[in-house]
């Protein structure tokens, strides 16, 4: 059976940047902010799509792997927030790039959507099916935000895409662990725009097509789940937590991962992240994470590197990584 491995990466953030002041005349604060969130500014688009983003990313990380867009065989995207309810934001990605070979389609599982994504991808190259994948994460949250809201703070625009490749070598992902708990779907929630609760001049003048969060569920859940899954697949893969070169975890709150780190007993400097630059991309935060860390570590054979997100659904989940 293949192995699936990272062959190269990329990442894309829109130009504007907006800092922490921008939310005072909302009652928030730099300070809290940055205390709390771990934010100091975060990126936005000006008429970009999410497909836009999604496209420079895959180009930096093609141009990485050194492979042309004909080589692929599979693109698929992680987004919550995609240029239109149909058809796949993906195929418009393929049709960017000119991957003409490739199939695409879009996952949805929010803030876990770029681990369930390579999880997918990785299915199709063990079996065999498929030998080289671009997986990416993409969002534009800047679009389903409420700015007359205080909760605008949390998030912001990027993407980030990956390349994987089947190998024959005893390296690569080793495996998934992945949940859902649809119980928890208000935690975090876009009410309206689809069949549940159809677009209507009443959902727009309720701002019901913008993001609605329950910040105590999310955290008090991140919090469970996140290091209970952690624990499981180091158990279960025989890895010690000493063994783990970096955790690149999703990017929801520094607290969050601050104590993640802690129930883990993972030293705080082997945990990425740029949410002082970017807040939380949504999707893209995994691939963009480990494009900055791709780019600027090197890594020696037997590495292992840790992947956990977990979002909107619920969703959540782990992925161990030997280089
Ligand atoms: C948002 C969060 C910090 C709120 O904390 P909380 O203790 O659960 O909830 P509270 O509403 O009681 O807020 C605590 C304090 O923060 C303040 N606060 C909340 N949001 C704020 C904001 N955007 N700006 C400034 N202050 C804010 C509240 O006013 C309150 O202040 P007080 O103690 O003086 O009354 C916390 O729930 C959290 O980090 N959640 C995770 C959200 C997340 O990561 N989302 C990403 C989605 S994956």
């Amino acid at each position: 059976m293949p192995n699936a491995i990272i062959i190269g990466t990329g990442s894309y953030v829109p130009k504007k940047v907006l800092s922490n002041h921008h939310f005072e005349r909302l009652g928030s604060t730099d300070t809290w902010i940055q205390e709390n969130l771990g934010i100091k500014e975060r990126r936005v688009v000006q008429g970009e799509m999410t497909s836009d983003l999604a496209t420079e990313a895959a180009r930096n990380a093609l141009e990485a792997a050194d492979l042309s867009p004909l080589d692929l065989d599979l693109i698929v995207l992680a987004t919550a927030t995609p240029d239109r309810p149909a058809p796949a934001t993906a195929c418009t990605i393929q049709e960017n790039i000119g991957a003409t070979r490739a199939v695409a389609f879009d996952i949805s599982a929010v803030c876990s959507g770029a681990l369930f994504a390579v999880s997918t991808a990785c299915q199709y190259i063990e079996s065999g099916m498929y030998r080289r994948v671009l997986v990416i994460g993409a969002d534009t949250f800047s679009n389903i935000t409420d700015w007359e809201r205080r909760d605008a703070v949390f998030f912001g625009d990027g993407a980030g895409a990956i390349v994987l490749s089947a190998t024959e070598e005893d390296r690569g992902f080793l495996k998934f662990e992945l949940h859902s708990d649809g119980a928890g779907k208000e935690g975090f929630t876009v009410p309206a725009g689809g069949c549940e609760n159809p677009t209507s001049p009443e959902t727009i003048k309720q701002k019901l097509h913008c993001f609605q969060m329950d910040g105590r569920a999310v955290f008090e859940t991140a919090i469970k789940v996140v290091p209970e899954t952690i624990l499981s697949i180091l158990q279960s893969t025989g890895v010690g937590v000493e063994d783990i070169r970096y955790l690149l975890p999703h990017q929801p709150s520094i607290r969050i991962l601050q104590e993640i780190a802690r129930q883990v007993g993972l030293p705080w400097e082997k945990v990425k992240t740029n949410m002082d630059r970017y807040a939380n991309t949504s999707g893209g935060t995994i691939p963009i994470v480990l494009d900055e860390t791709w780019r600027s570590e090197t890594f020696n054979p037997g590495d292992h590197l840790l992947f956990a997100a977990v979002g909107a659904g619920w969703t959540w989940g782990a992925a161990l990584y030997k280089c």
